[in-house]
């Protein structure tokens, strides 16, 4: 079987090769530092016993599985702590495909592109439905879309590529209809201390059917390179999930879980704060130079990514190099989330410079 390779890597090596100074825009890395007390988590742990260098608990560590409970106010048994909110993702996707209720995982598109790429890796089949102009849930069409075929519907909110964020009550509307058909319901959520400007609530507050959580630190804590996420499942999937879990990766790294909650304990809300201050300033930055380049973008209601459209010049990868080349910046191609915005490209806020690239761009389609 062929598996579809997300395209991202492709754009950032080759904006690594180009041959002039290139303002990168293309990955979800954060630029800004991580909490404190994260590095100070992991400095402590390089002086540990040496049993804490051995393997974790299969799950995660006891007490990360109950700090993270504690805070989303479940049974630490739900909590699985995995390698990334991928992880997590994979994880629950692969339940929802083998029990034998239904093949088709409900997608939206544009979406972020390594949910399609583990649905078909995991033998099931996505079935893409187009979110409406402005960015946000097609309610009437993504209801329309789920049946008896359906194995899950996957929700990401604060959403990537689009920023959108979905109201809560679109997303319990889309829970009720997955509980009437057997589906089951994965709410990606790792942009959740990035909603900069929409009510938000965590789907772990809905009461009907069952309902996957997935989320992670990597964007929180701008610490993508940690692998540290957890999935919170109903009690009726999690062992399932564990299993798989361990059979894949025996466990997750113990370092990173290790300095994850000391960070988690020694945090206050003053960092997450900041994060979406500078977020805020930066997308204000970035639009209000769009404007200036005469193109048409989605405002970000969440997450870090703007999606632009410029006038005659379609999101395909040749253009994507093109500005990379002719502009020194560097976004996604839009056709790499599907094929509703095919004519766009995704910037990512990730880099200072974001007024900058906005002003090369400006000047290129001058
Ligand atoms: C929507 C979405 N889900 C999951 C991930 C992966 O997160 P993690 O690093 O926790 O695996 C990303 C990364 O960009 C993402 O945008």
């Amino acid at each position: 079987m062929e598996y579809e390779e997300p395209l991202f890597f492709h754009v950032i090596q080759y904006a690594a090769g180009a041959d002039r100074d290139v303002v990168n825009m293309v990955s979800g890395n954060p630029d800004w530092e991580p909490p404190a007390a994260l590095r100070e988590g992991l400095r402590t742990y390089a002086d540990a016993d040496p049993a804490d260098f051995q393997y974790p608990p299969s799950e995660g560590l006891a007490a990360l599985r109950e700090e993270i409970a504690a805070r989303r106010g479940v049974e630490s048994s739900r909590v699985i702590v995995t390698n990334g909110a991928g992880e997590a993702n994979y994880l629950a996707l692969a339940r929802a495909l083998e029990r034998d209720a239904g093949e088709e995982v409900v997608l939206t598109d544009p979406v972020y592109p390594y949910y399609p790429g583990k649905v078909s890796m995991l033998g099931g089949d996505a079935r893409m439905v187009p979110v409406a102009p402005d960015g946000s849930l097609d309610l009437e069409r993504t209801l329309a879309a789920i049946t008896d075929d359906t194995a899950a519907v996957v929700l990401n909110t604060p959403n990537n590529p689009t920023g959108a964020v979905y109201p809560p009550d679109v997303v319990e509307a889309v829970a009720e209809r997955c509980a009437a058909h057997d589906a089951l319901l994965i709410a990606d959520e790792v942009y959740d201390h990035f909603v900069l400007d929409a009510p938000f609530e965590s789907a772990l507050s809905i009461d009907a059917g069952d309902v996957v959580v997935t989320n992670s630190y990597s964007k929180s804590m701008a610490i993508t390179g940690f692998r540290v996420g957890y999935g919170i499942f109903p009690e009726s999937l999690v062992d399932a999930a564990k299993t798989r879990h361990m059979l894949v990766n025996v466990t997750a790294s113990r370092p990173p879980q290790a300095a994850v909650l000391h960070a988690l304990r020694e945090t206050g809300p003053d960092y997450y704060e900041a994060a979406r201050d500078r977020l805020r300033d930066r997308v204000d930055a970035f639009t209000a130079a769009l404007d200036d380049a005469g193109a048409e973008y989605t405002r970000p209601e969440g997450a870090f990514y703007v999606l632009a459209r410029f006038e005659g010049f379609p999101g395909t990868m040749e253009n994507a190099k093109r500005l990379i080349d002719e502009a020194g910046v560097a976004g996604m191609p839009g056709d790499a989330f599907g094929s509703a915005r095919a004519d766009w490209l995704r910037f990512a806020l990730v880099t200072p410079r974001v007024e900058e690239a906005a002003a090369r761009l400006a000047a290129f389609f001058d």
